[in-house]
């Protein structure tokens, strides 16, 4: 039996090296004890860690592994180390088996994943910042301290994330089992804290209130979701929450001038707040389908750009990728934007609907469509990226992205080929087929005239946009 001791809960480069030698050996998966910290050295001295060079044997571990193994490290589960090694020897006889959704070691290290990312998405989206009181007076000592308390060992992996942040702050952030400071320029570990040891009062950073502010969509404020995406034990220490009567009170009067607002609070920045939509996004909770996708799929494209394209959800290919529109239906609408003169590059492309829903039959993952439930809770991430991109024109590819769109069931057939207003004032839309309609038509001459009228309204869409 080897014994791994790892230095801590979170120590990935540890844990790699060693699952390197032990693959060298040939060392099986239950051969090997995984275990984190000092524990008196000599318990299992017999069996000591593996040690020496970093050798794999010629086996070189895919990106998509890795990335894998970076997400799970951190879950509080005892057995993800072994878990992973297990996939890794598994791996060198199976080297694509980490895209095969249904074997089941592989969907339980996803899940670990998906819970450490939604973890590491509300220490970012919940943690609030006091000012610590200057008892010196002097000097330019201000310090802001956060308490917070992670579920998983997701401290060190998001100390980047807080520094980019708040570069120019001096700040503590305080959790149970570790803590760290930055100091304006470098960042310090200290060992874990009490919720005691945080000042109390009001948080303090106006920063928090001027994103929120940049991202709040007074037309489509729902009082009881926004709760429920803050869970009620952050909702203490966050000061948008005294914001909200504010913003819904001046909803009525600001729908039109919504982006006006989200320009002015983020200095003029689009692209910071879409960045930060973006990251929100990343870990989104708000209807069941983030359980089984691998990620948000947001949109993406210039932010000024003045055509978007809304398609129906991610399928399989963009649901791995993380990118909307570049499977089949993708390259299908590629072809048509192309022989339309419109150039991909220059619009904005996203989904009414940001995870992939699909049923598991055997190996394949079969395109599920989503609900009016889903679309709804959805349209809380398409209108903000509306809100902030205002393009002149807004495509809607196919039924699903019509009735996210305008809130209601749209038939394609009446409303094809006509520019129609957006009810909430959000410029003008088309409505077409979706690419994957064209896929799926048998006959091919029926094939060839649809493309060329799905040509025809993204050529007409492009030249309304331009
Ligand atoms: N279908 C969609 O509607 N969107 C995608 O991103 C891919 C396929």
């Amino acid at each position: 039996m080897r014994i791994v001791t790892l230095a801590e809960p979170d120590d990935f480069d540890g844990w790699r090296d060693a699952a390197r030698c032990l693959l060298a050996e040939s060392v099986p998966p239950d051969e090997v004890i995984w275990q984190v910290g000092d524990f008196g050295g000599d318990l299992f001295a017999a069996e000591a860690e593996p040690q020496g060079p970093a050798i794999a044997s010629g086996f070189s571990v895919s990106r998509a592994f890795l990335d894998l193994a970076r997400s799970v490290v951190p879950h509080l589960d005892p057995e993800r180390f072994a878990l992973l090694y297990d996939l890794l020897t598994r791996m060198r006889v199976q080297p694509k088996l980490i895209e095969d959704r249904a074997n089941s070691l592989v969907r339980r290290l996803d899940h670990l994943a998906a819970q450490v990312r939604r973890d590491i998405h509300k220490m970012r989206a919940f943690l609030r910042f006091r000012e610590m009181p200057n008892r010196d007076g002097g000097g330019d000592g201000t310090r802001f301290i956060a308490w917070f308390e992670p579920e998983h060992h997701i401290v060190r992996a998001n100390a980047a994330f807080f520094v980019n942040r708040f570069a120019s702050m001096r700040w503590s952030i305080l959790t149970p089992d570790l803590s760290i400071h930055w100091d304006g320029a470098t960042l310090s570990e200290g060992p874990g804290a009490q919720k005691g040891d945080a000042p109390d009062g009001d948080p303090v950073e106006d920063v928090w209130k001027t994103y929120y502010a940049s991202i709040f969509n007074p037309a489509r404020v729902k009082i009881g979701a926004m709760l429920k995406e803050m869970p009620k034990k952050y909702w203490k220490n966050m000061p948008e929450t005294a914001l909200v009567p504010g913003l819904i009170a001046a909803a009525q009067a600001r729908e039109s001038g919504m982006i006006e607002t989200a320009r002015a609070s983020v200095g003029g920045n689009i692209q910071v707040a879409w960045k930060a939509l973006r990251d929100e996004a990343a870990g989104c909770t708000r209807c069941p389908l983030y359980r089984d996708a691998t990620q948000t799929v947001f949109g993406e494209g210039p932010v000024d750009a003045a055509l978007m394209f809304v398609g129906e959800q991610p399928g399989d290919q963009e649901d791995l990728a993380g990118k909307p529109f570049v499977g089949p239906a993708g390259q299908m609408f590629d072809r048509a934007l192309t022989e339309a003169g419109v150039d991909r590059a220059s619009v904005y492309v996203t989904n009414a609907v940001k995870h992939f829903k699909f049923e598991q039959r055997g190996k394949r993952r079969v395109h599920s469509k989503p609900g009016a439930g889903e679309i709804e809770a959805c349209r809380w991430w398409i209108d903000q990226e509306r809100a902030l991109v205002k393009p002149r024109v807004t495509v809607a590819l196919g039924a699903t992205a019509a009735r996210s769109l305008f809130g209601k069931v749209m038939t394609i057939g009446r409303e094809r080929g006509r520019a129609l207003e957006l009810p909430d004032q959000g410029g003008e839309a088309w409505i077409t087929v979706h690419p994957s309609y064209l896929l799926r038509l048998p006959d091919e001459a029926a094939k060839e005239e649809e493309f060329a009228r799905f040509v025809e309204d993204l050529k007409m869409a492009g030249e309304r946009a331009s």
